[in-house]
């Protein structure tokens, strides 16, 4: 996967596995002004699958810094 490009890796990583959302749609809606986990969350779907957000919770944190 090391020869692949960044935005490509951004689609194939699923960042929140319940809802399959990927980092690049993550970026996405925070370049479109989702700065905030709240926002982040009602943009996207994620945190709303089966864990409730628990395994994609920290990561989406990471993504807002
Ligand atoms: S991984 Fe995001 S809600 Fe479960």
């Amino acid at each position: 996967m090391d020869d692949l490009s960044p935005e490509l890796k951004d689609k194939l990583t699923k960042v929140c596995l319940c809802k399959g959302i990927s980092r690049a749609t993550l970026k996405k809606a925070i370049s479109h002004g989702a700065d905030t986990l709240e926002k982040l969350q009602q943009a996207t779907g994620a945190g709303s699958g089966s864990c409730q957000g628990r395994r994609c919770t920290p990561k989406l944190l990471e993504l807002l810094e």
